[in-house]
């Protein structure tokens, strides 16, 4: 049987091996999918003793994308350009191969949500790595416009500069501070990890255009704090469980060349979160 696992540390509260074991039965797929904690500055231990078990893939979360990324033999180009790696699968000759999935994730999941994308105006919140892990895609839908602000003002503007040659098609790309956030936006995508300490980054009270959507990526049982507060405000507002789902998908693609169903799957995780 086919062995894939999720690492990260801490681990025990992970929803992939959920997920993933959901993924297989809809597909009536053999595979197990297990939760491994590795040491929190050793992911390769970790990942070779895994492989020495017969492992053949695997997720990878907190805190250990960018090790996976130094780790693998191959990297797929969106993972360059992320700068991280989130899905790694063993090739026939040993090879580690490493793709990101999230930032699919993330737009896979605001397609579902008919989230306007080709010709709006984003408003992206953060600069850390989980915001670096969905520009590309992001600006592969052509907004018209895409801010990047950030507390530390430096970095969103290294991460507008990075990205600065796939703007393409004539679409603004800017990074700068909250303070230096200027006009309307058609969606506003909450990447900060402020929502984790019940925290908001100070933002305009004029932020959203009529029929705005507000994107939390984390997810929690309650609206998080940028849900509520985007809410009193008019938008309309999401969280990031259908990103987490999607991602895993485009995971469980890469490694068993089935796409499974997400719906069913988002389903369930809300009501147990409930
Ligand atoms: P991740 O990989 O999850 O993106 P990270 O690289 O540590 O994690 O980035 C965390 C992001 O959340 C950063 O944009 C950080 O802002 P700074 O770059 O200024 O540190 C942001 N962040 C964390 N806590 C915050 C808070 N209380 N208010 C505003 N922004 C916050």
């Amino acid at each position: 049987m086919s062995r894939y696992a999720v690492f990260g540390n801490p681990i025990a509260h992970s929803k992939s091996p959920l997920i993933h074991r959901s993924f297989a039965e809809q597909l009536k797929d053999s595979l197990s999918y297990e939760a491994r904690l590795a040491p929190v500055d050793d992911f390769a231990a970790g990942w070779a003793e895994f492989v020495a078990e017969g492992g053949q893939g695997a997720n990878v979360t907190m805190p250990f994308k960018e090790q996976a990324f130094r780790l693998v033999d191959v990297l797929s180009p969106r993972a360059r350009r992320a700068g991280a790696v989130n899905t790694l699968m063993l090739g026939k000759t040993g090879q580690l191969y490493g793709d990101t999935t999230d930032g699919v994730g993330l737009t896979r999941d605001l397609e579902r949500l008919e989230a306007p994308l080709k010709g709006a105006r984003i408003l992206i919140l953060g600069a850390g790595g989980a915001v670096r892990g969905v520009l590309e895609p992001l600006l592969a839908k052509q907004p018209a416009a895409l801010v990047i602000a950030n507390r530390t003002a430096a970095k969103a503007s290294a991460l507008a500069e990075d990205f600065a040659d796939l703007t393409g098609q004539g679409c603004l790309l800017s990074g700068g501070s909250y303070a230096a956030i200027e006009g309307e936006f058609d969606l506003v995508i909450n990447g900060t990890s402020a929502s984790l300490g019940g925290e908001l980054p100070p933002l305009p009270d004029s932020l959203f255009s009529p029929q705005a959507l507000a994107y939390d990526m984390m997810y929690a049982a309650e609206p998080t704090v940028f849900m509520r507060w985007a809410s009193e405000r008019g938008a309309r507002v999401e969280d990031g469980l259908g990103m987490l789902v999607e991602q895993a998908a485009e995971s469980y693609f890469l490694w068993r060349h089935k796409r499974p169903e997400t719906g069913p799957v988002a389903d369930m995780l809300r009501r147990m979160l409930a």
